[in-house]
């Protein structure tokens, strides 16, 4: 049985027993709603820990004034449901008041330079800080020895290693690839958001990602098959906030490197969708 705790006490106190056994405790942070996305990373992390805990946290400090937190999906019960089936041992579902005891307007706030203020931190000021604030509370709370993160999120991933890094947090950071649904489209809890009609349109965000791909394995500059991704997505209806190569360590891309992902932003109306693509140029 999964076991929910929403007081620091009552999950320290697991934490604790579990450390003293000598258990290696695995975390997967989330904001609920969860797919088969989420419980991939349940299943990955579990293979290399004894314990898991997943957080379910809708946080509010990494949304913008006009973002959908107020509408974002919650979901508990099936979020514990699903989670016990995936072989989550620990549910920790804290309240915004014990994630952020001192209140909103009165947080230490961590922020990564740098990688957090280009692509979707451009788009999006003051997210990755929020994003970073929490990831850093979550890992006192839990105390990992794993946290697996999804590759969906890449550039997540890449403020998160270089918080990891700087901070000294004691933790192994386990990418987890991409899930899909059978047509292509990153599996995300925002896609419910999207009608029927913008649904199907949906998949061309991934098709667009593979088109470049192929154009810069034959020797297309990497501008040039953004710009043409940028316009199919246009022609599908997509308000584009970026389509870009760069470097896997998201540094610029430059010509003749044997590496790349290509990253990108666009929106169906109210619904901003994000996906990636890593490939190789050898
Ligand atoms: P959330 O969007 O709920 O995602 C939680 C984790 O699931 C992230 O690591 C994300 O990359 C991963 N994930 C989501 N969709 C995925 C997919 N289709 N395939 C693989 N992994 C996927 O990301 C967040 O929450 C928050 O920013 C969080 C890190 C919890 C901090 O609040």
């Amino acid at each position: 049985m999964i076991e929910t705790v929403d007081t620091l006490p009552a999950l320290r106190a697991r934490i604790t027993e579990w450390k003293r056994a000598g258990l290696r405790i695995g975390l997967v942070p989330t904001m609920g709603n969860l797919h088969a996305g989420h419980f991939s990373l349940v299943e990955a992390v579990r293979k290399r820990v004894d314990r898991v805990v997943a957080s379910v946290f809708v946080n509010p400090t990494q949304f913008g004034p006009n973002e959908d937190f107020a509408r974002y999906p919650r979901t508990p019960d099936a979020d514990t449901r699903g989670l016990e089936a995936a072989g989550c041992d620990l549910l920790w579902m804290p309240s915004v008041e014990a994630m952020y005891p001192l209140g909103l307007h009165n947080t230490v706030t961590v922020r990564v330079p740098g990688i957090t203020e280009v692509l979707d931190g451009a788009h999006r000021p003051g997210h990755f800080d929020g994003v970073a604030t929490v990831v850093s509370r979550l890992f006192n709370q839990v105390q990992p020895d794993v946290a697996a993160f999804g590759r969906k999120d890449y550039q997540q991933l890449a403020v998160i290693a270089h918080l990891v890094a700087d901070l000294a947090f004691p933790v192994e950071l386990l990418p987890v690839e991409i899930a899909r649904d059978a047509d292509g489209l990153a599996l995300s809890s925002r896609n419910q958001y999207l009608d029927a009609e913008a649904r199907a349109r949906a998949p061309a965000l991934s098709a667009a990602l593979r088109a470049l791909r192929d154009a810069m394995q034959q020797g297309v500059p990497a501008a040039d098959a953004a710009d043409g991704a940028i316009a199919a997505l246009r022609e599908t209806g997509f308000d584009v906030d970026y389509v870009e190569v760069r470097a896997p360590d998201l540094a610029p891309f430059v010509e003749g490197q044997s590496a790349a992902v290509v990253l990108a932003a666009a929106r169906l109306g109210a619904t901003r969708l994000i996906d990636n693509l890593e490939f190789r140029l050898d």
